[in-house]
């Protein structure tokens, strides 16, 4: 019983697909889009096909320290950063093929206004105390100075030049006052400790809650669940959710101790995912459409990338449980990070490489297919590679299915004038090939179900190895009536490859459809959908267009990257 059942048994109400929330204050890399937007938009797609009512929900995430130091670094308001992010990481999703149904922000009055509810009822219901802590403090900016804007050596393994909140050497996170040798990361002048009021979210009174729904959902990939259990077992700390700066959403409470602070980030990011969904249906509906109601007749996936693993496992579940009127997710696909030729991304190294930058050389398509194909549905991480990459291009992109799609549509074209002939009686071989088709598709829909996309790129691959030897076994060039047969039989297994591909590659399969000859809207065409995905629907008389080249090599292209990336030792 996996998604299969969860998805269908809820035939009429939404699928609400959700990608983690990148900062928007750096662009989009591949790791961002290996993780999370590209799993997130195949799946959703796929759902389309389905005929499903999806909606493909991202937007930046705009507050936070990290947000604010790069604002003051450029010398220009947060404010200015986040519109500038907002629009370019729209832009590069756009040129991947990421489809969202909205693309919002949490620096946008529907998300500040559903923090501060969330905030009030959480803080009615008991779930919110203040304490006093220390905090460094710089004496020279006359500022408190949280998380990132304090550097220093670890105080476990003594690494110079780590964050005051954990250090990226031992792995060690630390309550901020820990650190040794503290420097003001805006000036440099050393901070002194001084005592300052936060407000914290009782995460501790939730762990039998948690528990219970970490064990009884069983969506959840068993690795992930294992890990947070344990964390659970350990004993979790209540949560500081305020900080002393000015960029945030405002404590809506009026009293003295809220003056000059903010919320946390990581309390206001994640209801974006509710928010943006506020602001979809509002611009879609009206003002009095329920999305509560909707929200919670919903099937909900929240994708995310490993690092984000203890936010979305205890946090995000936790304020929903303490605020009680939205219900939690059922999936969170969960997939690990992507390192380039077996080393960790590194942006200052210079050993990186961001969206933009990729599909300034190579065809979207080609992304999608390798990450799709190298991508697992689990927390291993990912490589990039060179040389995989271009073999995985020139032996299964194009030296398999491109040359299965060629062959038939340039076999019909000119020895048909481009019209489907008309099939003779079947013999064994087609009957088999026809076995094949159906038993592939529903294989991949088994696990497209399961959201093993990986896996059900691998039995697509499998299922055009199939047409290629049926096609050459077939030998169709020759033999007039049994000919015939072959190029029916494959111009029908092409449409079913194409609908199977279409949410890897959408821009040469859409490209697939003119030359077919077939609408490329799949929302009203019975030629374009998964219930007909096994059918022959192309029938003798159907004329197609002339065939163009889907794809092309890129061996110097990929030759001049690996110069590029040339190990340094
Ligand atoms: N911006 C965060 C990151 O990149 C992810 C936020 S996801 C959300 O790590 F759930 F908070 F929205
Ligand atoms: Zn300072």
């Amino acid at each position: 019983m996996g998604g299969e059942s969860k998805v269908d048994g809820n035939r009429n109400g939404y699928v609400i697909v959700t990608a983690a929330l990148p900062y928007a204050n750096g662009e989009i890399h591949l790791g961002h889009v290996t993780s999370t937007y590209l799993p997130a938009d195949i799946f959703s797609r796929y759902l389309k096909l389905k005929g499903r009512k999806v909606l493909y929900i991202s937007g930046t995430d705009d507050h936070g320290t990290p947000i604010l130091i790069q604002a003051e670094k450029e010398g220009i308001p947060p404010e200015e950063l986040v519109r500038k992010w907002l629009s370019r990481d729209i832009e590069d999703f756009s040129k991947l093929g990421i489809e969202f149904s909205i693309f919002y922000k949490t620096h946008s009055p529907e998300n500040i206004e559903l923090t501060q509810r969330f905030f009030e009822n959480i803080y009615k219901k008991g779930f919110i105390f203040k304490q006093e802590i220390e905090q460094w403090y710089c004496g020279n900016c006359k500022r408190f100075l949280p998380d990132r804007y304090v550097v220093g050596t670890c105080p476990f393994c003594g690494a110079e030049n780590q964050y005051s909140d954990g250090c990226e050497v031992c792995g060690r996170a630390f309550p901020s006052y820990m650190i040794k040798e503290p420097k003001c990361i805006v000036c440099g002048s050393t901070p002194f400790l001084k005592e300052s009021i936060h407000y914290f979210f009782k995460l501790s009174s939730f762990s039998d809650q948690l528990r219970g729904w970490l064990v009884s959902n069983s969506n959840l990939q068993p690795e992930v669940r294992n890990y947070v259990l344990k964390w659970i077992e350990d004993g979790l700390k209540d949560w500081d959710i305020t900080r002393d700066i000015s960029w945030g959403v405002p404590i809506p409470l009026n009293e003295k101790d809220a003056e000059g602070k903010v919320l946390y980030g990581w309390f206001d990011n994640h209801l974006g995912y509710i928010a943006f969904t506020y602001k979809y249906f509002r611009d879609h509906m009206g003002e009095e459409v329920d999305t509560r109601k909707i929200w919670n007749s919903s099937v909900i996936y929240h994708f995310i990338g490993k690092d984000i693993v203890y936010h979305h496992y205890l946090f995000l579940p936790a304020m929903r449980m303490a605020e009680g009127s939205f219900k939690l997710p059922d999936y969170l696909p969960t997939r690990g990070h992507l390192l380039l030729q077996n080393e960790k991304f590194s942006k200052s190294k210079g050993w990186y490489i961001s969206l933009r930058n990729f599909l300034e050389i190579f065809p979207p398509d080609y992304l999608r297919f390798y990450l799709a194909l190298t991508t697992p549905y689990s927390q291993k991480d990912v490589n990039f590679d060179w040389d995989d990459f271009q073999l995985k291009l020139n032996n299964e992109l194009i030296a398999n299915i491109g040359n299965f799609i060629h062959r038939v549509l340039t076999f019909t074209y000119s020895y048909f004038e481009g019209i489907v002939p008309e099939p003779s009686e079947m013999e064994e071989l087609d009957l088999k090939f026809v076995d094949d088709l159906k038993q592939a598709v529903r294989d991949v829909g088994e696990l497209m179900d399961e959201i093993k996309l990986d896996k059900a790129l691998k039995r697509i691959l499998d299922f055009s190895t199939s047409c290629n030897r049926y096609f050459q076994s077939s030998e169709p060039w020759g033999k007039r009536d049994k000919g015939k047969t072959c190029i029916y039989l494959s111009i029908n297994a092409v449409r079913t490859l194409s609908i199977l591909l279409w949410p890897f590659i959408p821009f040469t399969i859409e490209k697939l459809w003119n030359t077919l000859n077939i609408p490329k809207s799949f929302r009203n065409s019975s030629l374009i959908s998964w219930s007909s995905v096994s059918e022959l629907k192309i029938k003798p008389g159907h004329k197609i267009n002339k065939p163009s080249v889907l794809f092309k090599r890129m061996d110097k292209e990929i030759m001049e990257q690996k110069e590029k990336f040339k190990k340094k030792h």
